[in-house]
């Protein structure tokens, strides 16, 4: 099969009412124009060609890949022009399929239906909406389609048809080429209207096709922040739906966000309020509870996320328990069985099975061996204002509450270290180290008074 596909990419979307152009603007944190390039690429076409106009540069730069043309419509004269302007590119054996780059989600075996009837015909995937208003109407006679009219050219009996032109298409490209040079802009908008090479077809005695979609979502553009929170949550809710037939508990599929790649193991269980960024991997038996924020994480099984914590870059091992209210920032790697309570920030540092740091501390550029208790209050004091420092606790120290651990030191192995001390030099394992100013007491001691 020798297929281009043509994305239309080229309005500026006014009704968005923002500096980024429509088909940059983020679904699920991808830019619509990025679903439709990545179903394209799904049919391995010969071509991928993209029309755009308004913030081309910024456009181009967001999507690098070698295999797409860029084409550029100085002028928005309507989507049969937009087409006009890549014909040059496209070679005249073959066909060409027609995308929108502001209808991101579709539906990938209608549109492979839709090609096979566009080998030898114009092939037009249609919808049947309850409510049409705004769309072009799909006239037929006899059941053929003989026109497609815009709405604002509609007359009133055919403002009440309810099958209506999604805007994807598929023809082969000589004859494609043939009815482009043939577009009048004769109509309420003077624009050319990709939707007259129908009306051209029917001329040239060319029967034209149909494939009908059977969800709306899968048709439907974007045109206004209130349609793109809409179909964000259409998004999620499949996304959300695909999981929960994985297997995975959702408490309410309406309160999940994932903007990337959730993959889960058995028996997971994902409470309000979550939301997932990039690759997210999470073990069998893994809790999520609500209000955490994971992002390009991996969860060990039998792990255990409370509320509220928010884990970036990390890879927490099995049978651990983070939160609530826990951060692991980028770096971190947890092995097995280890606790990280609330309030405890942990950056760019390992902590080996069965290590406690429950409560109020900051772990960073550090290695923890295993069995090392961290109390509360605990910092590693990382930074010298230029440079970070490394900290080592080896296995099975202790480490009291309130500590300052000045890098870059070492806690030796089963050392104990006094509460409130503030260490400066390496620690002797086995030992108590002790490192805080000695407690007096003041017999007699009046308190002041007031003036
Ligand atoms: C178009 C169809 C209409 C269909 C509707 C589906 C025509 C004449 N009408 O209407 O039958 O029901 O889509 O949504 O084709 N674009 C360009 N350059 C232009 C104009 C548009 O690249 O000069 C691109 C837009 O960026 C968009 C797509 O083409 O991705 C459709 O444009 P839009 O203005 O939304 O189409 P409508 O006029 O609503
Ligand atoms: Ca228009």
């Amino acid at each position: 099969m020798n297929l281009t596909i043509l994305i239309l990419a080229a309005g500026k979307g006014t009704r968005m009412r923002s500096d980024l152009p429509k088909v940059l603007q983020p679904l699920a944190h991808k830019p619509l124009l990025g679903y439709v390039i990545d179903a394209s690429m799904s049919f391995k076409p010969k071509q991928l060609v993209v029309v755009y106009g308004y913030s081309g540069n910024l456009v181009k730069q967001t999507f690098p890949s070698h295999t797409i043309q860029w084409v550029e419509q100085k002028e928005q004269l309507g989507t049969g022009h937009a087409v006009q302007q890549a014909m040059p590119l496209i070679h005249d054996e073959g066909n060409t399929l027609i995308l929108y780059g502001d209808v991101p989600l579709i539906d990938a075996h209608i549109i492979k239906r839709l090609i096979d009837k566009g080998q030898k015909n114009l092939a037009v995937l249609t919808f049947i909406k309850e409510d049409p208003k705004g769309y072009g109407r799909i006239v037929r006679e006899h059941n053929q389609i003989k026109k497609i009219v815009e709405e604002k050219d509609c007359d009133e009996s055919q403002k009440k048809i309810k099958e209506i032109n999604t805007g994807i298409m598929c023809a082969p490209n000589h004859l494609l080429k043939n009815w482009l040079g043939r577009l009048k802009n004769q109509n309420s908008q003077k624009e050319y209207y990709l939707t007259d090479i129908v009306g051209l077809s029917v001329e040239d005695h060319i029967e034209v096709l149909s494939e009908s979609a059977d969800n709306e979502v899968s048709i439907t553009g974007i045109n206004s922040k209130s349609e793109l929170a809409a179909m964000e949550r259409s998004y999620q809710l499949m996304t959300a739906q695909k999981l929960m037939e994985q297997g995975v508990t959702i408490m309410d599929p309406n309160r999940l966000d994932i903007r990337g790649e959730v993959v889960a193991g058995q028996d997971v269980t994902i409470d309000v309020g979550c939301i997932f960024e990039g690759k997210v991997i999470l073990g069998n038996h893994v809790k999520v509870a609500a209000y955490s924020h994971i992002k390009d994480s991996s969860i060990g099984d039998h792990t255990s996320i409370e509320p509220y914590s928010h884990i970036v870059d990390s890879s927490v091992g099995t049978h651990c328990r983070i939160g609530p209210f826990a951060r692991l920032r980028p770096g971190t790697k947890l092995q097995n069985h280890v606790h990280i309570g609330n309030f405890v920030e942990i950056k760019n540092s390992e902590v080996n099975d069965k290590t406690n740091i429950n409560h109020l501390s900051y772990v960073g550029d550090s290695l923890v061996g295993k069995s090392v208790n961290i109390g509360a209050g605990t910092i590693t004091c990382n930074y010298d204002g230029a440079n970070k420092h490394p900290t080592t606790i080896e296995d099975d120290a202790f480490i009291g509450s309130n500590t300052a651990l000045v890098a870059p030191v070492t806690i030796g192995k089963g050392a104990t270290i006094a509460a409130g001390s503030t260490i400066t030099k390496d620690a002797p394992p086995g030992d108590l180290t002790v490192s805080r100013g000695k407690q007096t007491s003041i017999s007699g001691w009046k308190k002041p008074t007031k003036k």
